[in-house]
């Protein structure tokens, strides 16, 4: 699969603008400024391609980015932003809601990313549990491992393991979005999710 050939599809603010092709769809999920749409562009080797910002709240609708004409990268809004308003937060909630419910997305792979910093919050629990009971396979990313110590990276992966109860087999990885870290490994996940 080749990740150099990538195009913006299209945003989508409401179910009737969601892509149901039928392509694979590997989801992006995480708490606002945790660095999802960093990582996408660290991914696909492009500069703001999915638009990043200093402020949370960038992203605030579904974005898809076509790879090789045959998986979608989907950028989600992030959530867990305190100054959001409550009806900006119920707008989120509802279009997640749409979005993960709909029966013509195929979601093949989600990729639950969280601060390699911080011990994960409620909310990045409530996403994780979500895609356990969607039997949606996951996958978490440490990002932002590039404002950590080497000396602290592993007892933090290890409280995100814990938080999010992940079993040792499962794959975590640690990522900077920021210098590269972790491209290669994860590329590889998601190639195993696009066909
Ligand atoms: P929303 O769209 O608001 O949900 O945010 P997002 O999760 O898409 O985060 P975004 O990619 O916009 O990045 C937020 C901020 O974090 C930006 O200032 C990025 O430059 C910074 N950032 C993202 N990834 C990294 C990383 O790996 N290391 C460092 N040091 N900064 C990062
Ligand atoms: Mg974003």
């Amino acid at each position: 699969l080749n990740f150099g050939n990538a195009e913006f599809v299209r945003s989508a603010a409401s179910p009737s603008q969601f892509v149901r092709d039928g392509a694979p769809q590997i989801v992006f999920a995480g708490r606002s400024n945790v660095g999802k749409s960093s990582v996408i562009n660290r991914l696909l080797g492009r500069k703001n391609f999915a638009r990043v910002g200093s402020a949370p709240g960038k992203t605030s609708q579904i974005n898809y980015f076509r790879i090789d004409r045959q998986a979608y990268l989907v950028d989600l809004p992030g959530y867990g932003y305190a100054k959001v308003s409550k009806a900006e937060k119920e707008r989120w909630g509802q279009l997640m809601e749409s979005y993960f419910q709909d029966e013509g997305e195929l979601i093949t792979l989600g990729v639950l990313i969280v601060d390699a910093r911080h011990k994960p919050t409620a909310d990045d629990c409530v996403m994780c549990d979500w895609f356990r009971q969607s039997r949606c396979p996951m996958i978490v990313v440490a990002n932002k491992v590039d404002k950590l110590k080497k000396s602290e990276v592993e007892a933090n992966l290890q409280l995100i393991r814990d938080t999010l109860q992940i079993a040792e087999g499962e794959p975590m990885v640690a990522f900077s979005a920021e210098k590269g870290e972790g491209r290669e490994t994860l590329l590889r996940e998601l190639s195993l999710h696009c066909g």
